[in-house]
Formats: structure tokens, sequence, C-alpha cells
């Protein structure tokens, strides 16, 4: 393997600048290994023997750009991860939703590669079949918008998904071993290309949004404009969902916490 250049510590720190500015990402300044090892395949990539010779591409070519924020940025996620929110949504809002059978929408923000769409798609088909609740589900990353959009996850990753909605919604790709989500549930599903940090085409309101495991990333400052911007787009009886290793706690924001990482809106 060859040994990638050195990083110093003003390409580090304008890298970290611009993951920041680009994607709100605050990167620690012990991410520095990581970041070079990261890079370093786009390096190899692009033909650069340099870190600088790179942060000048990145300047002008967009396509790099969105590259380099697709390497850095952590895309792990799985189907029904953290599994209480799921038990919330069937336990307490889908009993509403059947009741009430208005059109439902729900936005899945920070998507990754569409576990955790099809996770809430799974749920609608199965307890509310006939109910209009749609998903949008965004990501900053093409990368894991297409490897969403293909529906087809391996043997290993489709074992998170408990064995009765696993029969009815997804099917063994002949041949392949992977399984792909059913056309019932894709079909409530759209993806869509969406930068957190830059303007939200979409009016909402929306029934439920999640927005779970991206902004802990982020500074306190970015995350508080995030949440008084969630805040704004939920419909009057809607929650917004967090992981569970994030707070909106100490953040000057207008939701309240009302279960561990569910926030409702305080009027
Ligand atoms: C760790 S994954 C979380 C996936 C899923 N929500 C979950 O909890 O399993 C974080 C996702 O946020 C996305 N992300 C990071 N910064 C973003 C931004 N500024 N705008 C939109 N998405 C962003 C990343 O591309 C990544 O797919």
């Amino acid at each position: 393997m060859i040994a990638s250049p050195p990083l110093s510590t003003a390409s580090f720190d304008a890298i970290r600048e611009l993951i920041r500015a680009v994607a709100g990402i605050a990167m620690t300044p012990e991410k520095d290994e990581l970041v070079k090892a990261r890079l370093a395949s786009r390096l190899r990539e692009l033909k650069l023997s340099a870190y600088e010779e790179y942060l000048e591409r990145v300047k002008t070519d967009r396509v790099e750009l969105s590259n380099m924020v697709d390497v850095l940025t952590t895309n792990k996620t799985s189907f029904f991860r953290e599994p209480q929110h799921f038990d919330y949504l069937v336990q307490t809002i889908l009993p509403v939703w059947r009741a009430e059978r208005r059109p439902r929408l729900i936005w899945s923000a920070g998507c990754s590669t569409g576990e955790e769409p099809y996770t809430l798609s799974m749920l609608l088909q199965a307890h509310l079949p006939t109910v209009d609740a749609r998903i949008l589900a965004t990501d900053l990353s093409r990368r894991v918008l297409s490897r969403a959009k293909a529906a087809r996850y391996p043997d290993a990753v489709i074992q998170d998904v408990p064995g009765q909605l696993r029969s009815k919604y997804l099917r063994r790709v002949p041949g392949e071993e992977v399984s792909e989500v059913t056309p019932e549930v894709r079909a409530r599903v759209s993806f869509a290309r969406l930068n957190l940090m830059g303007d939200w085409p979409m009016k909402g309101p929306f029934d439920l949004i999640l927005c779970r495991n991206v902004m802990i990333y982020f500074t306190d400052d970015t995350r508080t404009t995030l949440a008084r911007r969630y805040a704004g787009l939920l419909s009057e009886q809607a929650v917004l969902m967090i992981g569970h290793a994030e707070s909106l706690a100490s953040l000057d924001q207008p939701l309240r916490l009302i279960k561990p990482a569910i926030y409702a809106r305080t009027e």
C-alpha cells in the first residue's frame, strides 16, 4: 500500500473550515488522521500528490467538493435503528392517523442509504395500508441517495427487519445475495438531495420529522437554527425525532422534550 502524503495543520484546518461551511459539520482537531486517510483515496483517484493541490481542486470543482463531503461524512444507519422511535410511531402516532384518515407527510432528513425511510414505510404499509401517508427522504450525499433509490440490501442488513415484515416487504433478488424492497413500500418514499444548510424548497407542514444522528456533527448554532426551522414546518400535533445520543437541551429553540429523543411544538 502506498503511504499517503503528509497533511499539514494549515491544510487540515482549511479542510475543516470547508466542510463546516459546506455541510455544517464541525470536525474536532483529533480527526486529522481520519481526514487524511479518507481523502487519500481521492488524491490517488485524481493522481494528485499533495493535500494542498486537492484543496485548490475543490475550490473550483463542485463535483469533487461533493465527493469530498461524501468521504468525510458518516453514513452509518440500519433498519429499525433506535427502535423506541418506531414503537412510539406504532403505539402513539399511528392510532391517531388511523382515526383521522387524512393524508400525512413525513420527512426523513439525513436518510443515508434509505433504511430509515423504508422502515417507516413498512410500518405504514403494515398498519395503515389505505391511508395516504408519504415520506420525503433527503440527504446531502448523492452516493447514499443512489443506494437508497436502488432499495437493495444484503442479507446481513435486512436481519434488523422483524421476520414478519421482512417476509412481506423484502424480496430476494434471484441469483444475487441481496433483497429488494417491494414496490408498495418503495412507492411511499421519494428521495431528493438536500443540504440542510441551504434553502428548503418544501413548505410542509410535516406530520412527523426525523433528523436522527445528523445534527450530532453540527455546532450548537447550527443545531439551534435547524431546530427552529423544523419547528416551523411541523403541523400542530407533530413531533421531531432526533438520535438518542443527541439533545436540543440548552439550545434557544421552541421545541419541548416529550419522550427521550422526541420533541413537540410548545403551543
Ligand atoms: C449517520 S447518518 C444517519 C442516518 C439515519 N438518519 C439514521 O439515524 O440511521 C447521517 C447522514 O446525514 C447526512 N448529512 C450530513 N450533513 C448533512 C447536511 N448538511 N445536509 C443533509 N444531510 C447531511 C450524511 O450524508 C449521512 O447520510
